[in-house]
């Protein structure tokens, strides 16, 4: 059932649980997050990255999203991660997305502000969330690529990227946004060294607002932080990078196991894909829902 991410939050935060946000750029995606979601019996969050409009547009992959959604067993909100422009987010919302992320977060604070300020009020009046980004959520060089930019050193210092809890509440409460990304450590893509998370901070911007929080880069993150970052107020978690490596490693295994004399048929290659994510959809929804 379709439903906004703004309710599926709000029931998160009383249950004291995280939904999983996956990124789905192809059906395959698209069926194995459902699908692992169902079985699971757990709500789940379906979003088109607007870096992946490479490998399938918003408009084709949107109406495919919204149908799955509806028929599902399962709440789904079906959202727009890191929108970059007023344009993109109104096609989304066109299309009948519950939901838009407007990512202005490398632009000045009182740029971001404004510009958010003015998605949320056509959004809310029809019934769309907005999800915005306080802070600077690092792209590693591997995988990942939602907001990658380069970064001089003096930026990459975690006082210039983090998420200042003062600056937090004023956006808040000035933007009127149903969540915010803040950014503590968590990067997209692999991490190429072990992740420095500073999960204090989550806590610190807690007590300045009620409000639930969106971790991106959920990828490769232990089960004990997440678990931390949870029972201090995330209530999204973004993942995407390992449930598709989940996926590449799957063929490999399968191509690894048959007979070289002739090519395999594709769509033996695409169930087995759908497969390993699927499996790896599910064991990051056990820990994000706490089962
Ligand atoms: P990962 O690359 O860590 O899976 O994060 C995905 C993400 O944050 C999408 O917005």
């Amino acid at each position: 059932m379709l439903v906004t991410l703004k309710d599926s939050l709000v029931h998160a935060e009383k249950e004291n649980k995280a939904v999983g946000a996956f990124n789905v750029p192809n059906y395959e995606t698209l069926r194995a997050v459902i699908h692992g979601a169902e079985e699971l019996n757990v709500p789940v969050i379906i979003q088109h990255a607007e870096v992946h409009e490479n490998l399938m547009s918003l408009s084709e992959i949107g109406p495919m999203m919204i149908a799955m959604a509806k028929k599902a067993k399962v709440p789904v909100a079906v959202h727009l991660d890191h929108g970059s422009s007023f344009e993109k987010c109104m096609e989304a919302i066109r299309l009948g997305f519950t939901s838009v992320m407007y990512d202005a977060s490398d632009k000045p604070f009182a740029q971001n502000l404004a510009e958010t300020k003015e998605i949320v009020k056509i959004a809310h009046a029809v019934d769309v969330s907005v999800e915005a980004e306080l802070g600077s959520i690092y792209t590693s060089v591997i995988g990942g690529g939602e907001g990658r930019v380069e970064r001089t050193a003096e930026e990459l210092k975690p006082e210039n990227m983090y998420t200042d809890p003062k600056l937090a509440k004023e956006f808040v409460t000035e933007t009127g946004i149903d969540c915010l990304a803040i950014a503590f450590g968590a990067v997209h893509g692999l991490y190429l060294t072990k992740p420095q998370l500073d999960l204090k901070r989550i806590s610190q911007i807690k007590q300045e607002i009620d409000l639930p929080f969106v971790m991106h880069g959920g990828s490769g993150v232990s089960a004990e932080n997440y678990a931390v970052a949870i029972n201090s107020g995330i209530r999204k978690i973004n993942y995407y990078t390992y449930m598709n490596q989940a996926g590449g490693r799957e063929l490999v295994n399968y191509l690894g196991s048959q007979e070289a004399n002739q090519p395999p048929f594709f769509d033996t290659l695409s169930l087995v894909a759908y497969e390993g994510m699927k499996r790896n959809v599910k064991e990051a929804l056990v820990i994000f829902n706490q089962l």
